[in-house]
């Protein structure tokens, strides 16, 4: 099965929103592809003038994240239904930095996950392992149980439209990219698992990114893997390098 690659970017918390539309309409012209989808996912202060700024082109403005409650008293953050009246279609759920500085959990992220499905928004589930996991050789054993519970009670049909991110948590903003077998290795381990959970239709529909320290010069072999189906980019995502990036080929 071919599966239709997916770059997003990921800002983090980069850029006011003046200096985000500048940003996209920078890149505009040089992330025109139309056969890959292309996500910018930015700042939630920056999604409306970003969807602004990209109109007409084929770029989509994705979130960060995304709480898991519908309203209410939950200050500081972002409900999804505030999210679909915008637009917006994509929010990435469980980044490594969510869990570290955010108290996110295994839990958390499932019930994101299964709220961003409710809400017809494509989930981003980031999951990855430390440097002290790698070494301790418990890498694949760590991402399994991350993908479970990331998709407890979540469907066939919602989890074949789901992207999973594998970012290994060493590689993440360091200049550290994981090997290309290293990358690979994980993400068909991913898709064993997508097999077990639910069948091998839901585990070839899915598509898996890998993330961490992407560049324009590690993309075209990472993506050429035959279980990436493209990238979470952070740092290169804010340079014109994000072009070259999405036009790998
Ligand atoms: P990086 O970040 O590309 O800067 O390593 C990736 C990410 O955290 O999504």
């Amino acid at each position: 099965m071919s599966r239709r690659k997916i770059i997003a970017g990921n800002w983090k918390m980069n850029k006011t929103p003046s200096e985000a539309v500048a940003l996209v309409n920078e890149l505009k012209p040089l992330v025109a592809n139309d056969e890959v989808d292309v996500v910018f996912c930015v700042p939630a202060i920056s999604i409306i003038p970003c969807m602004e700024a990209a109109k007409g082109t084929n770029i989509k403005i994705g979130a960060e994240n995304m709480y898991f409650e519908e309203s209410g008293a939950f200050t500081g953050e972002i409900a999804p239904n505030m999210l679909t009246d915008v637009g917006v279609k994509y929010v990435v759920i469980g980044h490594s930095e969510r869990r570290e500085y955010f108290a996110e959990t295994n839990i958390t992220v499932n019930k994101k996950v299964k709220k961003a499905f409710e809400h017809s928004i494509t989930p981003i589930v980031c999951c990855g392992e430390s440097l002290e996991q790698r070494e301790q050789g418990v890498t694949i054993d760590f991402i399994r149980q991350q993908i479970k519970i990331a998709f407890l009670d979540v469907t066939a049909d919602q989890a074949k439209t789901a992207v999973i991110a594998y970012e290994p948590i060493w590689a993440i903003g360091t200049g550290k990219v994981a090997t290309t077998e290293q990358a690979q290795e994980v993400c068909a381990a991913i898709r064993v698992c997508i097999g077990e959970i639910y069948d091998e239709a839901t585990a070839q529909a899915i598509r898996i990114q890998y993330g961490g320290s992407v560049t324009a010069a590690s993309a075209a072999e990472l993506f050429a893997q035959p279980d990436i189906d493209g990238g979470l980019v952070g740092g290169a995502s804010l340079k014109p390098d994000f072009g070259k990036i999405v036009n790998y080929k």
